[in-house]
């Protein structure tokens, strides 16, 4: 079994440097996702002068652990968004994701990308199994509510593939997302633009505005917080902590198979359950692949993630009985308090966009798209409902508090669990665990070699105890997702800085 996401096995990125002199940009824009390659390319292509950072390998993190899914069917309803946000604001959400397409499709084009780009239809439908409400009623509401928005769906008595009731949407799109990104990174450096990676932001000042890098200072105007839990900036420790416990990440798992030729139509499949699971299928030679995602938690929160794959690919089986797995992988998602991205400014001269809410190919797009109107100072139809200083909505379909809740609960148990062994000596070669050494709880891991790594089991945002991922290998919190290396590297935050040295 293959455990690196199918996207990085399949397409090579090009190779870029280190930053290694200081240098005066325009706009310096932060990760090395789909939000900030987009935004740098569209930015060159506006005549700014930009440097894109990214701390580790360009689309190897969130990107490169994506389906790919491109819609603009998010995870909240149509109905939900009308009956919170009002109709207008429900189209304008649909219209973003319709926008972000459209613009994939055109640089596709634009640049002769071969990516695999496709429109395909999306279906949404009832769950092939444990389906927990009124299935049908909904997604016949969903249809209608989509028609009187001019939104071009459909009810169906039975989607094909899953023979459940669903709704099917036009025009919603799949592509590989690391083609992609690597034609568009191609065409960045030059005319004033540079692209570095290994090159890890270390601090951020707002005056004069600039970033530190190694040692090394970019200067800029403005700049775009890419990454995919934003760093904190120069917001201000308080407001931007705050900012982050707005967001909570989950992780879904993935499984890849070659299936059958020609058994379904190329299209996307979402079920609506929750979690719920979400299916892409294309054809390849000799095989189609398809692509089944689902079993989200709130990362850090399950001990036997392995169940979740099993699960998954239990699932995979169900609809293709013949289907012969060979990839899985996991992803982090991040959720919202009203399940909308948050893409704005978050100080003066700094553009952040995050909480894509599991459709970060779409979101990620159209915040490159809002970042790049942004710098140049023009207005966007979208600034105001994805502002990231909205007012909570009443009634709102995710309870902050409910989502924090957590947090004390996992912080208090960490620090008081008794159950950690105080020696490594049981540690089995590929494994950690926590051990209490000199009263001090130590994340503790032994490699393949045998070589046994000890760092500080403290997470390094606000203070919960990690826990060990035995099926990515992984120190994971529980209270807001952050992610670390088993050496102590951070992988994905809040966190911004590596488990701690201890002195045992
Ligand atoms: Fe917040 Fe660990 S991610 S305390």
């Amino acid at each position: 079994m293959n455990t690196s996401p199918y996207w990085i096995d399949t397409a090579k990125l090009p190779v870029f440097p280190r930053l290694n002199s200081d240098l005066h940009v325009d706009v310096v824009v932060i990760g090395g996702g789909i939000t900030g390659i987009t935004a740098a390319y569209l930015l060159k292509l506006a005549g700014l002068k930009v440097a894109l950072l990214e701390r580790d390998r360009f689309a190897a993190a969130e990107t490169g652990h994506t389906t790919a899914h491109l819609t603009s069917v998010t995870d909240l309803r149509l109905q939900d968004l009308v009956k919170h946000f009002g109709r207008d604001k429900a189209l304008a959400v649909w219209k973003s994701g319709e926008t972000a397409i459209r613009l994939i499709h055109e640089l596709v084009e634009h640049e002769k990308i071969v990516c695999d780009f496709q429109l395909v239809p999306g279906f949404l439908h009832a769950p092939v199994q444990d389906a927990k409400g009124d299935e049908v009623k909904m997604l016949r509401q969903e249809a209608e509510v989509a028609a009187e928005l001019g939104i071009d769906a459909a009810f169906l008595d039975e989607v094909p593939l899953v023979k459940r009731p669903g709704v099917r949407f036009s025009n919603q799109a799949k592509f590989h997302p690391r083609k992609y990104l690597a034609a568009l990174l191609q065409k960045i450096p030059g005319r004033g633009c540079h692209v570095f990676e290994k090159s890890e932001v270390e601090e951020m000042k707002d005056s004069p505005l600039s970033v530190k890098v190694d040692g090394k200072t970019i200067h800029a105007k403005n700049i775009i917080v890419a990454t995919h839990v934003p760093l904190q900036g120069i917001a201000g420790t308080v407001g931007a902590a705050l900012f982050q416990t707005k967001l909570a990440p989950y992780t879904s798992y993935v499984v890849g198979a070659k299936v059958p030729k020609g058994a379904v139509p190329e299209a996307s499949f979402w079920d609506t359950n929750d979690p719920y699971y979400y299916l892409r299928v294309d054809r390849a030679r000799g095989h189609d692949y398809a692509i089944l995602g689902g079993q989200d938690h709130k990362t850090g929160q399950v001990k036997d993630t392995e169940r979740n794959y099993c699960r998954v690919e239990k699932a995979m089986l169900k609809l293709f009985p013949q289907a012969k797995i060979d990839h899985r992988w996991s992803g982090q998602v991040i959720e919202t308090s009203d399940g909308l991205p948050f893409i704005g400014e978050t100080a003066p001269h700094q553009f952040v966009a995050t909480g894509f809410s599991g459709n970060g190919m779409t979101f990620g797009t159209l915040g490159a798209m809002m970042a790049c109107d942004y710098v140049k100072g023009r207005k966007n139809p979208w600034s105001e409902i994805f502002s990231v200083n909205r007012k909570p909505i009443h009634g709102g379909v995710w309870d902050y508090l409910k989502e924090n809740k957590d947090y004390p609960f996992y912080f208090l148990k960490g620090w008081l669990s008794r159950s950690a062994a105080n020696s490594t000596r049981g540690l089995k070669r590929g494994e950690g665990a926590i051990v209490v050494l000199d009263g001090n709880k130590v994340a503790a891991y032994r490699d393949d070699q045998g070589k046994l790594t000890k760092k500080s089991a403290v997470c390094t945002h606000l203070g919960c105890i990690v826990g060990w991922n035995p099926a990515e290998k992984t120190w994971d919190c529980p209270c807001h997702g952050s992610r670390f290396q088993p050496t102590g590297a951070v992988i994905g935050g809040p966190a911004e800085t590596p488990l701690a040295d201890v002195s045992v």
